[in-house]
């Protein structure tokens, strides 16, 4: 009952302002959100590659309201992508986007959002890794589906998330389990109406296994972004009965959540992603990771009343 409330406290900007000022969030957002600046981050990044991982990193933003957040937004992922190639990891780190912040929901924001974000894809296929558009709330698929399809024409290799909770996704998934395609597959973390999306956990559940068949089956890349350790097993299951070797497919999950499962994969010879946010603008982010388990907001809670 909770989840909703905290998804719609994670679009007030009141909220925004008091729970981004207390001094006790610090600790709680450190958990999921492991740095604010390039420099952080770095040595977050060498470690989970040192222990056989992989990264997608994401700077935290979005919903952002002038053309000049958009092109801030930008520089900060070409200032990662320039640390990122000393570091040499190639496709090992790649780089996750949310449109919003880069100028989806402004005026003309379906060009600017494009504009933006080409010369990020541009830079990451010259270090030799890419980028995943992140699914966001339903309102924005459209446009984010046809910028995939844009930057896609140029870099094949762009990837886009799909959000199982949603009554599209099935037909979306059918569309893109092409040759060549690479598409994460998530629950999804907005609040959505009835009128298009699943509510039900078990409903949910369902769609996610329905939609990694057709991925599983078709010709594209899968990437598995869950931490249920049921869709795990399921998800191993299909890749094996589609006859996809280790490599054929990849596991991602949030940083901070389940790290042992992250290694256990690994130590079996799984691709493991871990989709790592650093940065300032975190509230969005950390709000939907409170949302999606009740435990989480009890211990910000208790961290509060223990101040
Ligand atoms: P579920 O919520 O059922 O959780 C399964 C288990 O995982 C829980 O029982 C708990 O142990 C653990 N767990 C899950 N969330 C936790 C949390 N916040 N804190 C602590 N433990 C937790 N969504 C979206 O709409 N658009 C997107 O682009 C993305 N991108 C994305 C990338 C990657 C790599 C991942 C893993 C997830 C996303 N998501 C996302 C978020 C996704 O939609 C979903 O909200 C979360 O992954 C939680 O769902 P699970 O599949 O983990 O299952």
């Amino acid at each position: 009952m909770l989840g909703p409330v905290i998804l719609a406290a994670s679009r007030s900007d009141r909220m925004r302002r008091l729970i981004s000022a207390a001094p006790v969030t610090k600790p709680v957002v450190d958990r999921f959100i492991p740095g604010e600046t390039v420099g952080d981050i770095v040595p977050v990044i060498r470690d989970l590659t040192g222990k056989g991982l992989e990264v997608t990193m994401d700077v935290v933003g979005e919903d952002i309201t002038a053309p000049e957040q958009a092109t801030a937004a930008r520089d900060a992922y070409l200032e990662l992508i320039g640390r990122l190639k000393e570091l040499e990891l190639g496709e090992r780190a790649e780089m996750s986007v949310k449109l919003s912040m880069f100028g989806q929901a402004l005026p003309g924001g379906h060009e600017l959002a494009l504009a933006n974000v080409r010369p990020v894809v541009e830079a990451a296929a010259e270090i030799g890794t890419t980028v995943t558009l992140d699914a966001e709330d339903h309102t924005t698929l459209d446009s984010m589906f046809a910028i995939h399809e844009e930057l896609r024409k140029d870099f094949p290799q762009t990837g886009c998330v799909i959000q199982a909770y949603l009554f599209r996704t099935e037909d979306d998934a059918r569309r893109l389990a092409a040759a060549g395609s690479r598409v994460r597959l998530v629950k999804g973390a907005y609040k959505e109406p009835a009128s298009v999306a699943y509510q039900q956990k078990h409903e949910i559940d369902k769609a996610y296994v329905r939609i990694l068949k057709v991925l599983m089956e078709g010709e594209g890349y899968p990437m598995i972004g869950s931490h249920d350790p049921r869709l795990i097993t399921i998800s191993q299951e299909l890749a094996r009965r589609a006859g996809r070797k280790l490599d054929e497919y990849e596991f991602q999950m949030l940083y901070g959540i389940r790290g042992d499962e992250h290694l256990r994969l690994a130590a079996e010879g799984h691709r493991m992603r871990v989709y790592t946010a650093y940065g300032t603008d975190w509230y969005g982010y950390f709000m939907r990771r409170l949302a999606e388990k009740p435990a989480n907001l009890q211990f910000f809670l208790r961290s509060m009343v223990s101040k």
